[in-house]
């Protein structure tokens, strides 16, 4: 689960990562696959070519409402990835159960709406320390790790910390979705200090959402965050950068089929 390139200080806490890992989140092929409820695209398919490109790791949100992934993707891409499986989810009886039993590397535990679009915001954790701690009791018991999914707070990395959470997850939406340059810049030094408290008090720092080409170095420079996990600008450009070669392909078959 360490990054093995990183800085530990005296008591093997994790200073700074060296190199930022990334970590994939393949819900978007899943989104694609379900809009004509087919079996294509497979996001296990994508999972594996996220791996030979180099990602450290696949994420993937089993919803309640299984709006894109759905339970055999899970366990297809336990068995099929090889780098580490993060399971974003909400801590609900059903889906923990479902978690105990794929056994995935790590669970992101995270607020879930079914009304929305999105994760829209960070969990509360000061205020369901009690739920959280028994589930987080459990994942362990199974060799789980925890990541909380959090807004950049003190507050919340306290509590996470003080139900043993292993690590959190910064919300960046906030900084994504900032206004202007001056916003940005305020929320990008929040992400950082609060980064930096993070480690302070032993915790892994991850780090994520509506990160995108434009927005994403400012975050990955902070040495203090050991991951991010990025889906939906990553998804959006393979479609876009493999148009190309996907029209051709079929003007190939139109034009000359059977060869003619
Ligand atoms: N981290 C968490 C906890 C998320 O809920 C999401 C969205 O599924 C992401 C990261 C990735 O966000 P995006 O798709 O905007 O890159």
């Amino acid at each position: 689960m360490r990054n093995p390139a990183s800085v530990l200080n005296a008591g093997g806490i994790i200073l700074s990562a060296i190199h930022m890992r990334l970590s994939i989140n393949i819900d978007h092929i899943a989104t694609l696959r379900q809009a004509r409820r087919g079996d294509e695209p497979d996001p296990v398919s994508a999972a594996v070519l996220c791996e030979l490109a180099g990602a450290d790791g696949i994420v993937c949100h089993l919803r309640e409402d299984r709006r894109h992934i759905n339970d055999r993707d899970v366990r297809l891409l336990r068995q099929t990835i090889k780098t580490k499986l993060d399971l974003e989810m909400a801590a609900t009886e059903e889906i923990i159960s479902i978690a105990l039993d794929v056994v995935p590397e790590l669970v992101t535990l995270v607020p879930e709406k079914r009304r929305e679009l999105t994760t829209e915001g960070g969990l509360n954790v000061a205020e369901q320390k009690q739920h959280l701690s028994k589930a987080i009791e459990r994942f362990h018991a199974k060799n789980i790790s925890v990541s909380l999914f959090v807004d950049p707070v003190k507050a919340q990395l306290d509590a996470a910390a003080e139900i043993h959470s292993d690590m959190i997850e910064l919300h960046t939406g906030e900084y994504t979705n900032a206004k202007n340059e001056n916003e940005q810049k305020k929320l990008l030094h929040t992400i950082r200090s609060i980064a930096e408290y993070g480690k302070k008090i032993g915790m892994g720092v991850n780090a994520g959402h509506g990160l995108n080409y434009q927005n994403v170095e400012a975050v990955a420079a902070i040495g203090a965050i050991d991951e991010m996990s990025i889906g939906h600008a990553v998804i959006s450009r393979a479609a876009l950068v493999g148009l190309d070669r996907a029209v051709r392909e079929m003007a190939e078959l139109v034009k000359h089929p059977l060869g003619r």
